[in-house]
């Protein structure tokens, strides 16, 4: 769903405008089962949808003539100083939209001056990442598997890299069923059929420079897991999730999680204030208000409605997080105006990342900060911090 005006026709990162123009390159450079994998939501994507149309209908109330000259983006996630209040998402094998992947987007992110959070399904390795980006404040996130050795060694190994918290996702406890994925025949790695021929054939540029990395460089792998001999078996996308994670986890596994790391721990995947209650009542530091990009379970509400009963429920004990739909500045000042502390992307810098590797992850994060800061002046709202519900119309 498009959220802006028509981008024109010769598009390069410099005359981007908004995060929809670096979709279309994206868009334009990707074969289509890729970017199905990218975009694809929840069985009938009512929950995708319903992430912008949401986000649409908050309107705002501005305050004439009240100093719009100065306004200041900066904020902290977890005593952490941060340039602005926005944040990477956890996305998974991002090496498909770009062979550099989560390094380049931590690159950007880095340099940006924001969090930028690795997914435990990355394909570069969290080393590799930490690597790349040392001094950088990098969060970790975690899928816990059935086998717990494995899951006990990859957080230990995110502790001794350096990481500064461990974000635990709680929305898959089995793969979503994504029927553009079923349709495709999406596969991991990605395997062409007869029937791909023309997608393969529309975007030869994608396919050569996939298949050099394939066979050459870094790959399609599993950095975390065992590398390039984890994915060599291919297996359908939901297969491969339904194989590994562990469906039967429970609140007290966080328990065992806090013994192996004594960092601050987030919780990802929170659409209700019975769940944001509960993980106060477990110690956990911040609650991330998602619904997994409307890619797990449909039928969800959209993350911007249930972001002030959250918040509520939290009191303050815990910060509170929102991702889902964030495609503009004023986006964000909505989020903020609502309640949460920062809002996270995930498909936006995977458009950057295919559209242009870690310019277009730069360009995605600077377009978004010049339209936060834009809507402050408009807003005549001097900081993000002074965001509050008195901002929005009810
Ligand atoms: C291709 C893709 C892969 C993702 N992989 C992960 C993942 O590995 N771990 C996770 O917690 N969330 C994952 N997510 C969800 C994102 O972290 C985030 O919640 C979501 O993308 C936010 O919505 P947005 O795409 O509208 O910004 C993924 C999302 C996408 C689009």
């Amino acid at each position: 769903m498009r959220s802006g005006t028509v981008p024109p026709r010769r598009l390069g990162l410099d005359n981007a405008v908004n995060v929809d123009d670096v979709r279309a390159m994206a868009t334009r450079r990707l074969p289509t089962a890729v970017s199905d994998f990218i975009e694809g939501g929840g069985e009938g994507e009512v929950t995708l949808r319903r992430n912008r149309r949401s986000m649409d209908a908050l309107t705002f109330r501005p305050r004439a003539l009240s100093d719009a000259s100065s306004r200041s983006l900066a904020t902290t996630m977890l005593g952490t100083p941060v340039s602005m209040p926005l944040a990477l998402a956890p996305v998974g094998l991002a090496a498909l939209a770009h062979p550099l992947g989560e390094r380049a987007a931590a690159l950007a992110a880095a340099e940006a001056g924001i969090v930028s959070t690795l997914s435990s399904s990355s394909c570069w390795s969290l080393e590799d990442v930490a690597d790349a980006t040392p001094d950088a404040p990098k969060w970790f996130q975690l899928y816990v598997w059935r086998d717990r050795g494995i899951t006990g060694e990859v957080v230990q190994r995110a502790r001794a890299a350096g990481y500064r918290a461990l974000v635990v996702t709680v929305d898959v406890p089995v793969g979503g069923r994504r029927e553009r994925d079923l349709r495709n025949g999406f596969t991991i790695p990605p395997r062409p059929t007869w029937r791909h021929t023309g997608d393969v054939l529309a975007h030869l540029p994608w396919v050569a420079r996939f298949g050099w990395d394939e066979m050459f460089g870094h790959g399609l792998t599993m950095g975390n897991f065992g590398g390039k001999t984890a994915v060599t078996k291919r297996m359908a996308f939901m297969e491969r999730v339904n194989s590994r994670f562990d469906p039967g986890m429970t609140w007290d596994d966080l328990e065992w999680l806090r013994s192996l790391w004594d960092g601050p721990m987030v919780i990802k995947g929170i659409t209700n204030e019975r769940d944001a209650t509960e993980a106060v009542a477990r110690g956990i530091d911040a609650v991330w208000v998602s619904n997994h990009g409307g890619r797990q379970l449909d039928g969800l509400p959209a993350t911007i409605d249930v972001l002030p009963a959250v918040v509520d429920a939290v009191d303050g004990k815990a910060e509170v997080y929102l991702d889902g739909g964030i495609r503009r500045g004023s986006d964000i000042a909505k989020a903020l105006a609502r309640g949460a502390r920062v809002c996270m992307i995930g498909r936006p810098y995977i458009y950057g990342l295919a559209a242009k590797g870690q310019a277009g992850v730069t360009k995605v994060i600077e377009l978004l900060r010049t339209q936060l800061d834009n809507t402050l002046a408009l807003l005549g709202c001097p900081s993000v911090e002074a965001l509050d519900e008195d901002w929005l119309r009810r």
